[in-house]
């Protein structure tokens, strides 16, 4: 301490690092919501200048404080997001769930929204239209109807001429019925490439000419499981992860245009996406009806039953509240510089970085052990007791 309490330099070091602290925690009172990631960002420079003015002395302090200055205010400009203003946003399948959310969001912000719906008649269709300013309209848009996404279009061209869309949010999507890969019916795999693949590519294709127009941004919901492997989301899965890549030559191909593309990885959050019971019942019917004689007998009746008390539990490992999705998604489309990967909710960030960045075999560990209360097939389960009793 002493080199920087020594000399004139070192008392204006500490000073200048002073006046940004009481700054910085003036802005921090002000407006309490603010990110603690921000607030790191605003801090560090301080923290670093007395640091190295503490070890370099004063003038390598001033130095340091200087240089990590330029680099936060660079990290934070490009955080920093673009005035709402008349943009426009088109979300699909906001009937329920995070579109439903993002739809009521996005017009309180001041967007002018396009709710796609799948039923334009049904309950979620209807409360939109009740809670929401007249600036949101709803549209019939099943993803998968070639028909509708072209009615959707001109609809959307038609107001919006002159500006063309800003945004494009790929949110519709279907879980399916998560079972071993083995197990699951060919109808399934094709039902979730269907609307998780085709449609989003359907809808993107149909509406870029409107998005690059504005040089505006394309947001894909995919999903966790998109981009790591999980035990029962091969179908699922699969369709993600064809969006993410999908998601990913696009933002190298769109970039010409001007438009940003953001791929969002949420982990669980409470929404209708596990189904209801009648169509739990409809799916296991449909997966048992498909099943080959020895496989049924392989993997035992109560195994198989079970599949469906797994979608019971969903709800309780899921996040109640959506803000963090609606907020990677604000982001997405209005900062300066979004992040081509958002990966909000619990455990969604750590999964993928174990599994980018450790041995394969460590993932697939770390996953067994935190899945470890799985039901066991019946063939496995009577090999097991033989062996011990050997
Ligand atoms: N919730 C999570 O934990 C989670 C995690 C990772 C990723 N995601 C992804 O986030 C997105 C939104 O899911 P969510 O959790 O909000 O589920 P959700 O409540 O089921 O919302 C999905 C919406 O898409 C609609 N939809 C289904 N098929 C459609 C089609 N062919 N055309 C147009 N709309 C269609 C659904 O309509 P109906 O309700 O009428 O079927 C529903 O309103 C999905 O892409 C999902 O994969 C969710
Ligand atoms: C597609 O949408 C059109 C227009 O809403 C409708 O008439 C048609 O029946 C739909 N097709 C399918 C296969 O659902
Ligand atoms: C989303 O995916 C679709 C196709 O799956 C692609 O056309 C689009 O560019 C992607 N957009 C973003 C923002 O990821």
């Amino acid at each position: 301490m002493d080199a920087l309490t020594g000399s004139p330099l070192g008392w204006l070091c500490m000073g200048v690092t002073a006046l940004f602290g009481a700054t910085v925690l003036r802005t921090a009172k002000r407006s309490p919501a603010e990110q603690a990631s921000v607030l790191v960002w605003r801090l560090l420079p301080a923290l670093l200048g007395l640091l190295c003015g503490a070890t370099l002395g004063p003038g390598g302090g001033l130095v340091v404080f200087c240089a990590a200055c330029v680099v936060s205010s660079v990290y934070l400009g490009g955080r920093a997001l673009l005035p709402v203003g008349d943009k426009a946003v088109l979300i699909t399948g906001s009937d329920t769930g995070i579109g439903h959310a993002l739809a009521k969001y996005l017009d309180n912000l001041g967007f002018v929204v396009f709710a796609g719906v799948l039923n334009k008649d049904g309950p979620g269709a209807e409360e939109l239209r009740q809670t929401c300013s007249p600036r949101l309209s709803v549209l019939q848009l099943d993803i998968t109807n070639a028909t509708q996404v072209k009615e959707a279009y001109l609809k959307v061209s038609e107001k919006m001429q002159n500006t063309g869309l800003w945004g494009l949010v790929n949110n519709a999507g279907i879980l399916g019925f998560p079972a071993d890969g083995e197990l699951l019916p060919m109808s399934m795999y094709r039902q979730c490439m269907e609307v998780n693949f085709f449609g989003a590519v359907e809808v993107s294709k149909t509406f870029l000419p409107l998005l690059r127009k504005s040089q505006g941004r394309l947001v894909n919901m995919s999903s966790m499981a998109g981009g790591i492997p999980l035990p029962r989301y091969a179908a699922y899965g699969a369709s993600k992860a064809a969006l993410t890549m999908f998601s990913g030559v696009m933002r190298q191909e769109l970039s010409k245009w001007g438009i940003k593309v953001a791929a969002i990885h949420p982990s669980g959050f409470q929404t209708g996406i596990q189904g209801t019971s009648d169509l739990w019942d409809k799916q296991e019917k449909d997966l048992m009806e498909n099943l080959p004689a020895d496989t049924r007998q392989d993997y035992g009746e109560d195994y198989l039953l079970g599949l469906k008390s797994y979608l019971v539990h969903i709800p309780a490992y899921c996040a109640a509240d959506l803000s963090p999705v609606l907020s990677a998604v604000l982001h997405a489309l209005l900062a300066k510089r979004p992040q081509g990967l958002y990966t909000p909710g619990k455990g969604a960030y750590l999964l993928l970085c174990i599994f980018c960045h450790f041995p394969l075999w460590f993932y697939d560990f770390f996953i067994s052990k935190m899945l470890s209360t799985e039901s066991v097939p019946r063939a496995l389960r009577t090999s097991e007791a033989e062996s011990k009793n050997l």
